[in-house]
């Protein structure tokens, strides 16, 4: 199976179901064409590598050297001076330090940072009747949101943003060389402003944090807490979304007062996370898992998806938060906070303003990304009665 192809996208759930029954917990994939990996889809399994990071590292360095510069999939995959592709002991010291600046920051500050770029983006289409809710609200919100609490100002915001989404579709080599290497001059010019003028932004932390990071590791830990912090934040957004308005229980719960935005939330992070593959591990030995011998160096990623469906898991599932979408063991997210309040604040805020927002298609008739890694509908088209503009909010809210 090739986990970038439309057949995949269009059904994943089936898909994973008929690979658990032809193959069992592991299979192999193509994570794009001519990029062999290991699937896991047993939630045992994944636990079993993920908590072994001597066995099963997350450096990729040795795999990248065996594939084409060309290969689609390596901006996604390849080697960073950043916490999230190497392990030990730089892992554990680029770590602290990003787990002390994300555990300073004020959580109710952060929702009114949050109501405040949420109201203004609602008022933009409130008027119309209509939206597309991934690219007029779950995008630029978690983009403005994470942009106050990185403390890029937002002009460089803006240029970031182009710059991240040129890399994500560059065609070739060169391109996505291009908007690298202008997505890090950003950076770097803002983590100087930040040198000579520091405030209480993330940025401004890392530089004073103990650990000494120098501007290499800080551009590199800011390039991944934006680049990992923003698409798997923006499709909870609206997959949570399409939960409260697709499904018919889960609509008329949460009318009813019966069910909140936080259990449609945890739902969704049980059955269709938005990081649905990934958490690449790299053998560096032959070794087998549950009967099937792994290829050195070779990607062994994991479907959260499939893991938090594995029919081996026993017990009462509803309220349960054992499922694996922020992965686990040493390298899980140091961000869930900071998503859920972003992710529950902007869907809370958006059904506040617009009680009676609809898909303007059937369910079936939404396109998602073919992704090897997120779930993720390609747009988000609603309908509501239309409104006049809700007034700002008056609390303090960008740093
Ligand atoms: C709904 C939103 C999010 C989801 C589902 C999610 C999921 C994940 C997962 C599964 C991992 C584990 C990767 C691995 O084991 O290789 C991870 C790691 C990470 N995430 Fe998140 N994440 C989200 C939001 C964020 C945000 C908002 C930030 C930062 C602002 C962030 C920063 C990170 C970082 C830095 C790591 C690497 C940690 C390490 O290697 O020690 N994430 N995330």
């Amino acid at each position: 199976m090739r986990l970038d192809s439309d057949e995949f996208a269009a059904d994943p759930h089936h898909a994973y179901d008929e690979m658990r029954r032809q193959h069992g917990p592991l299979v192999p994939v193509e994570v794009t064409a001519g990029v062999p990996a290991t699937l896991v889809l047993g939630y045992r399994a994944a636990l079993r590598i993920l908590s072994d990071p001597a066995h099963f590292p997350a450096d990729p360095r040795a795999w990248q050297a065996k594939i084409s510069e060309h290969c689609p999939v390596l901006p996604l995959m390849e080697w960073g001076p950043s916490t999230s592709e190497s392990d030990g002991e730089q892992h554990y010291r680029h770590r602290t330090a990003y787990l002390a600046v994300l555990a300073d920051i004020d959580l109710y500050q952060l929702r009114g940072t949050v109501e405040s770029v949420a109201v203004s983006l609602i008022n933009g289409f409130c008027g119309a009747g209509t939206a597309d809710l991934l690219d007029e609200y779950a995008i630029p919100l978690t983009v403005g949101v994470l942009e106050a609490v990185l403390g890029i100002p937002e002009q460089d915001g803006r240029e970031l943003f182009d710059a991240m989404a040129g890399l994500r579709v560059a065609a070739n080599a060169r391109d996505s060389e291009l908007h690298d290497n202008r997505f890090h001059t950003l950076l770097s010019n803002i983590l100087s402003a930040k040198r000579s003028q520091p405030s209480t932004d993330v940025i401004s932390r890392l530089t004073r944090h103990p650990s000494m990071l120098d501007d290499t590791e800080i551009l590199a830990q800011t390039a991944v807490l934006y680049a990992l912090g923003t698409e798997p934040t923006w499709n909870l957004i609206v997959n949570a979304l399409l939960l409260l308005t697709t499904d018919s229980q889960f609509r008329a719960g949460f009318l009813g007062g019966a069910l909140s935005v936080r259990e449609a939330i945890d739902e969704v992070l049980f059955l269709d996370p938005p990081l649905a593959n990934g958490c690449a591990r790299y053998p560096r030995q032959p070794q087998a898992v549950e009967g099937l011998w792994l290829t050195v160096d070779q990607p062994v990623l994991i479907s959260m998806t499939a893991c938090n469906a594995d029919p081996a898991l026993t017990g009462e599932r509803h309220g349960n938060r054992s499922h694996l979408a922020w992965g686990a063991g040493a390298q899980s997210c140091p961000a869930q906070s900071l998503a859920s309040v972003i992710v529950e604040e902007a869907l809370e805020q958006l059904l506040d303003a617009l009680p009676d927002l609809e898909l303007a298609v059937p369910a079936s008739d939404l396109r998602w990304q073919p992704s090897a890694f997120h779930r993720a509908p390609l747009a988000v088209p609603v309908i509501f009665p239309p409104c006049p503009p809700l007034p700002l909010p008056q609390r303090e809210s960008r740093r």
